[in-house]
């Protein structure tokens, strides 16, 4: 893979986490090019050595820059997508390896707009990518070659770990790891709020989640045990961890997930409904 031109249409928040994970990697910088609206951020991409052009100064940036590339990874917001396409299919190398990562996008419209190109990729990585600790799921078109799915795998292995499904795994995927952080976030939240409300101060609420969130996780992943072993460790029986677990597990924390779940994957199908 250490050959191959990769060329990122759209480089805001993912597009660029994506881009500084290759070049951290190793991966030549010459051989990297990247498109954005703004001529501002396109100076900063040409500051690292990336070729960079800017819609705004090029209107057809999108097509010069693929027009060489083995591998072509969407980074436009989901609704610009299909015009994307659509300027690039005719520049674009009939074997280059076009990846999405629009949430709500699917293949049989990528399909659509690239009629000639069979290896069409949908990703689906979080924002953990910023700091090289993604999750992403990968989901090939049938058309797609195996190789095709490599060179994603490799792509976002820059930027840590690769789940590879069937594009009907998509939706939920998306639920649990693209939103993921969101929901870690969202309990850091509630937990300080309780924290504060006990008299702690707001540094010591911090303090007190947050490091105990990244200690957590840290043990999790050296001990190499399971979740349910480390957590009972810290239970002892009639004690007080006891009492929350217990409080915890009467709300029925496993349905509300579920819920959650639920809602967001019926909100991918009402868009993706929506737009067809
Ligand atoms: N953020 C997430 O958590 C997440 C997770 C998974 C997938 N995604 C997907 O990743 C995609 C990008 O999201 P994001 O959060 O990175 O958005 P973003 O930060 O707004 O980035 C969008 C990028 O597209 C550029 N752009 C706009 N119009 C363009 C055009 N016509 N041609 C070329 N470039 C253009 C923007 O240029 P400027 O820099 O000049 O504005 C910017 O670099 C979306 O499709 C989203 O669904 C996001």
């Amino acid at each position: 893979m250490d050959n191959l031109r990769v060329c990122f249409l759209g480089t805001g928040s993912m597009g660029s986490a994506v881009l500084r994970g290759l070049i951290n990697s190793g991966h030549p910088v010459e051989l990297i090019s990247a498109t954005t609206k703004s001529e501002e951020s396109a100076v900063s991409f040409r500051a690292i050595g990336v070729s960079a052009l800017s819609v705004e100064q090029s209107p057809d940036a999108n097509a010069l820059l693929s027009g060489d590339a083995d591998v072509v990874v969407l980074g436009v917001k989901p609704y610009q997508i299909v015009d994307v396409l659509t300027e690039i299919a005719e520049e674009l190398p009939k074997n280059s390896v076009v990846i999405s990562m629009a949430g709500g996008i699917e293949l049989k419209t990528m399909a659509a707009s690239l009629p000639e190109h069979k290896n069409l990729i949908r990703s689906m990585p979080n924002t953990p990518a910023m700091v090289g600790q993604a999750v992403t799921g990968l989901a090939s078109h049938s058309t797609a070659s195996a190789d095709a799915l490599d060179a994603a795998q490799w792509l976002f292995s820059s930027v840590g770990e690769v789940v590879k499904v069937e594009e009907q795994q998509i939706n939920a995927l998306s639920a649990i790891s693209g939103s993921g952080p969101a929901w870690i976030y969202f309990i850091i939240e509630q937990w300080e709020k309780v924290a504060i409300s006990k008299g702690f101060t707001q540094e010591q609420a911090e303090t007190l989640v947050r490091s105990t969130l990244f200690g957590s996780a840290a043990l999790l992943a050296d001990s190499g045990e399971e979740p349910s072993v480390l957590r009972k460790n810290v239970t002892s029986p009639g004690g007080t961890t006891e009492r929350i677990i217990a409080t915890l597990d009467e709300a029925n924390l496993e349905k509300l997930f579920s819920s959650a779940l639920d809602a967001a994957v019926n909100r991918a199908n009402e868009i993706a409904a929506a737009k067809d």
